[in-house]
């Protein structure tokens, strides 16, 4: 039988499928011409070697054991003990554009495999989801289920992310020539330790070099990510929702789908596979209530903690206002018994003993110095000691009978229970009928051990309801912004950002650990849902100390805020906050629209980053001297991305206070200058000579079109 081939082109790539005898990517890479007769795909029909089956065996969208191929599986499960080995025929195809729905089946197993696969062709991110139906009265149970894409064989180098708490998206490479990588998350979270994605490409590839694909899986729970060199040199990478024991059980005609992929292919460097995604969150995924500039924060928490006396937070307030801020958000404390971190998570009733007269003349004081307000919540989280506890000791997400630790001293609430998913829903709504708050600070602050609704494994089901509570919230309130936090960078992905707006990117303030974080988030994240604050100069997650000018700097280039008390800081600090505020609000059109671009620098001390327009008009850029520089001279900068043949004036916005008299005996000469006139081709091929610098200090220079 012949099998059609099919061909979808983005902007700068192309996907051909094969659709049978199972479906198969036979092509993903540079973008072809569109006239290509791709129908004939017998030039990259495959030999098939001695010494092996005597067949060609297919790396398809979900590889089987039963056609041959030995590699990790697609689906593993079974039905009793049967039915543990399906192969899928390719059954038909339904083609809208550059959007495909293949639906294969196994009559033999009762199972039905549904592929949907959409290559966007104006950011050409790949998106990709597969949906278990089981076809049999007996019930399916379902124990591993993944989207498995392929990978030429020259996609030899691996960059993935590891972390922790207060130090996210820490970037690894790895050289892989033979066998897996793989990582596995158990936490229940999307969690800080394992971000899922990784990019894949060839040899030496950089921020502005290389071929390379890059993968972001799409959940917000366990998952499981591998990338497999198979004996004969194919590649492939392998995604899914990572399931405990029985927690996928098929009645009939019940069905599973996996999470999304989403996928790019970028042939010139990861600056380009960014684009790539922040051009696709902000056109699919983010859906903000009105469109207008992202509001400077200030958030109490590392300002007064759990201490909260309104009379001194409307002090904070009027304080905010004057530097600048715009929303003002009242962090955990404000609610019954909540003294400290021991207690009274889940009591979601106001606090008062604090707040005697109620929380509305907050926030009326909020609101009349022309702030918006927002407030803290953990709702999936319960204290032991706690009212609601008390009360329903039954309503844990938990193993009967068993003794589970206890993170940050608090439980998770069992969210499939109806009465539990019912008494958040009717809390949360409460809050926000009650008061004018526009925004929720949404938190989740422990690991999850032993998941269990009605005693069996339940994560998955745990992570689809507090999606559900996420909808149901905005449906209510669809105004209301929400941030995902979850102890810092806990919880950052694209699925719950289809929710919410913006990401508390780490608990970690301290400006030098922030450089290296943002950078990671801003492979994957556009910089308007990643927050970032200025905390006081005394650094609460490291106790280093560091100039506003280097804070102020650092913040700038995401969602900004400011963490601190405002009213305890000194002159000189005030002046720096209002002073970035000011910065802020002036480049931010620029910077929540335009194009990130990261340099790749000789010295790793000195970090580079900028945004351009899109319409190239202006670009920002911010150099970073994060630690001693490894040489007596920086060299120079080269920026690519502005129009070759155009004229750019060149202005230093921000230098330290050094520069003058201190650390170089002679500044470049441009930095002498009000303004310097550069062409685009200059500056992407010869570019400007870089200061000296001291560490923890930066630069911030602006390109006009002149
Ligand atoms: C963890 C968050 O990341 C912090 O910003 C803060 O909201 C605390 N939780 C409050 O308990």
């Amino acid at each position: 039988m012949n099998y059609d081939a099919i061909t979808l082109h983005g902007q700068n790539s192309t996907l051909i499928l094969k659709t049978g005898p199972a479906p198969e990517i036979v092509y993903w890479g540079e973008r072809v011409n569109a006239q290509l007769h791709v129908n004939d795909i017998s030039p990259i029909t495959r030999a098939v070697p001695h010494g092996r089956l005597d067949l060609d065996v297919p790396l398809t969208l979900s590889p089987e054991h039963g056609r041959g191929m030995f590699s990790s599986p697609g689906l593993e499960g079974h039905r009793n003990g049967y039915d543990w080995s399906p192969v899928f025929a390719f059954h038909s195809l339904e083609q809208n554009g550059n959007s495909l729905k293949i639906i294969t089946e196994d009559t033999i197993a009762g199972l039905k495999l549904v592929i949907d696969l959409i290559l966007d062709p104006a950011t050409d991110v790949l998106q990709i989801r597969h949906t278990l139906t089981n076809m049999k009265p007996d019930p399916y149970q379902v124990d591993r289920f993944a989207v498995t894409l392929p990978l030429p064989e020259r996609a030899d180098e691996l960059l993935a992310f590891h972390g922790r708490w207060v130090r996210e998206f820490q970037p690894h490479q790895i050289n892989l020539k033979h066998g897996s990588y793989q990582q596995e998350n158990r936490r229940g979270r999307t969690s800080h330790e394992h971000f899922p994605a990784f990019i894949q490409g060839s040899t030496g590839f950089n921020e502005q070099q290389g071929e390379l694909w890059g993968f972001h899986f799409g959940w917000s729970g366990n998952h499981r990510l591998r990338s497999d060199v198979k004996t004969d040199g194919r590649r492939f990478m392998q995604a899914e929702a990572l399931y405990f024991a029985g927690e996928i059980q098929l009645a009939e005609n019940e069905s599973v789908s996996t999470p999304l992929i989403y996928a790019t292919y970028s042939q010139h460097g990861l600056n380009a596979m960014s684009h790539a995604f922040h051009q696709f969150v902000r056109q699919q995924i983010l859906h903000f209530p009105v469109n207008k500039p992202r509001p400077v924060h200030l958030n109490t928490w590392e300002g007064i903690y759990f201490q909260h006396d309104p009379a001194y937070i409307m002090q904070m307030a009027t304080q905010a206002a004057r530097l600048g801020v715009e929303r003002f958000i009242i962090d955990d404390g404000w609610f019954k018994g909540r003294d400290h971190d021991r207690a009274a998570l889940g009591d979601w009733y106001l606090d008062e003993k604090k707040y005697p007269d109620g929380l509305e003349p907050v926030v009326n004081h909020v609101r009349a110095l022309g702030m918006e307000f927002g407030i803290w919540v953990e709702p999936e989280m319960i204290n032991p000691d706690s009212d609601l506890f008390r009360a329903h000791p039954d309503w844990l997400l938990a193993v009967p009978g068993y003794h589970q630790p206890t993170g940050r001293n608090q439980y998770a609430l069992d969210l499939q229970n109806p009465a539990v998913f019912a008494y958040l829903l009717e809390r949360l709504d409460d809050l926000l009928s009650r008061y004018d708050i526009s925004y929720l600070k949404w938190d989740m602050n422990r690991e999850i051990v032993q998941p269990g609704h009605d005693s069996k494994a339940a994560i998955t089901g745990q992570t689809q309801a507090v999606y559900r509570l996420f909808d149901e919230i905005r449906t209510r309130h669809p105004l209301v912004e929400i941030e995902s936090c979850a102890s810092g960078g806990g919880r950052i992905d694209f699925e719950v950002l289809k929710r919410t707006h913006r990401f508390w990117t780490s608990d970690n303030n301290d400006a030098l650990e922030r450089q290296q974080i943002q950078r990671g988030m801003s492979y994957f994240f556009p910089p308007e849902v990643m927050g970032s604050h200025i905390g006081s100069a005394h650094c609460h997650s490291t106790a280093r100390s560091h100039s506003i000018a280097f804070r102020g700097l650092t913040a700038l280039f995401g969602h900004m805020g400011v963490e601190l008390d405002p009213v305890k800081e000194n002159a000189e600090e005030q002046a720096g906050f209002a002073h970035f505020i000011a910065l802020h609000k002036q480049l931010r059109p620029l910077l929540h629209s335009g194009k990130v671009v990261r340099i790749d620098h000789h010295d790793p001390a000195m970090m580079i980053n900028g945004v351009i327009a899109a319409d190239q008009t202006e670009a920002v850029f911010l150099i970073s001297q994060l630690t001693m520089p490894t040489y007596s001279l920086s060299g120079s900068l080269r920026l690519p991305g502005l129009q070759a043949d155009k004229n750019y004036c060149l202005t230093v916005l921000e230098k330290p206070a050094r520069f003058d008299g201190g650390v170089m005996k002679t500044q470049p000469q441009w930095l002498t200058q009000d303004e310097t006139i550069l062409s685009g081709e200059w500056l992407a091929k010869i570019g400007i000579a870089l200061p000296v610098m001291d560490p923890e200090s930066a630069v911030l220079l602006q390109f006009k079109l002149v």
